[in-house]
């Protein structure tokens, strides 16, 4: 079925060598069918998987998830319960299975608010899945791009007063080093699903030329076919950076 589009995209080239996704819009699913919100939470996590294989079988490289934001802590406690146990219940049920597939899971984000079992969890697929050369999926969890920013100054600051760094090399890859996705290329898409038309503090320096595509499609209902369908449209777009088109 889904077969149509990744000729189609693979005729056209140029697939995105780094695609982010804001995953919204969970319990909006699941109020539509009278469900708790943490249903919706659960019935995301197949989404997750469809846009792994979409990105393996397509050939994106890297693949940048926002799971939880550092905003998200002030959801009621229930909710933010639910959504820990499920980062469990997933590494759990996905861990071999991504290793198998050669995919390096990463986590980004500001972890120390998080409890000892969530934190056990990722710890564990980051160690087991490390080294897998078919993709990277890094998963942006208790994650907020402004404090990400504040935090490479900071690391910066301290290089420069304990006189290992001089602060007139302060450029913009001294500081995209310091962030947490100082390995990879900068998004070339970011896809977010349910309609909102803003970004929420996620990855804001790396997304400085992504092109952007918001589908109404809410995350639990996103399968690799909307995935392709996105990538077809990113390779519509003309990218300029600044520049005038050839
Ligand atoms: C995205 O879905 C998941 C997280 C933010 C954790 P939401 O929970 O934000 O769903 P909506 O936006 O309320 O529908
Ligand atoms: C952004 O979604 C965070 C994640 C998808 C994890 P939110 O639902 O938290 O963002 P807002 O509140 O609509 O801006
Ligand atoms: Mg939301």
């Amino acid at each position: 079925m889904t077969n149509d589009l990744l000729q189609q995209l693979r005729v056209h080239g140029a697939v995105p060598a780094h695609v982010a996704i804001i995953m919204d819009g969970n319990g909006r699913w699941a109020k539509g069918r009278a469900l708790p919100r943490p249903l919706g939470h659960h019935a995301g996590m197949k989404s997750v998987r469809e846009v792994v294989e979409g990105c393996l079988e397509a050939g994106v490289g890297v693949l940048t998830l926002f799971a939880f934001s550092q905003d998200n802590w002030k959801r009621p406690a229930g909710e933010i319960e639910a959504l820990m146990k499920l980062l469990e219940e997933y590494i759990a049920k996905e861990a071999n299975e991504l290793r198998a597939q050669g995919v390096a899971v990463r986590i980004l984000g500001h972890l120390d608010p998080l409890g000892p079992g969530a934190r056990n969890a990722v710890d564990r697929i980051v160690a087991e899945t490390a080294g897998g050369q078919s993709l990277a999926l890094n998963l942006c969890i208790s994650y907020s791009a402004r404090a990400e920013i504040a935090r490479a100054a900071r690391l910066l600051a301290e290089s420069a007063a304990a006189g290992r760094l001089d602060p007139r090399d302060i450029d913009e890859d001294a500081v995209g080093r310091m962030l947490y996705t100082a390995e990879w290329p900068d998004p070339d898409l970011l896809i977010r699903t349910s309609g909102e038309m803003r970004i929420s503090n996620f990855l804001l320096w790396q997304l400085a030329y992504a092109e952007l595509y918001v589908t109404p499609v809410l995350w639990p209902d996103f399968t690799r076919r909307h995935l392709f369908e996105a990538i077809v449209e990113f390779q519509r777009r003309d990218r300029r950076f600044g520049r005038v088109s050839v």
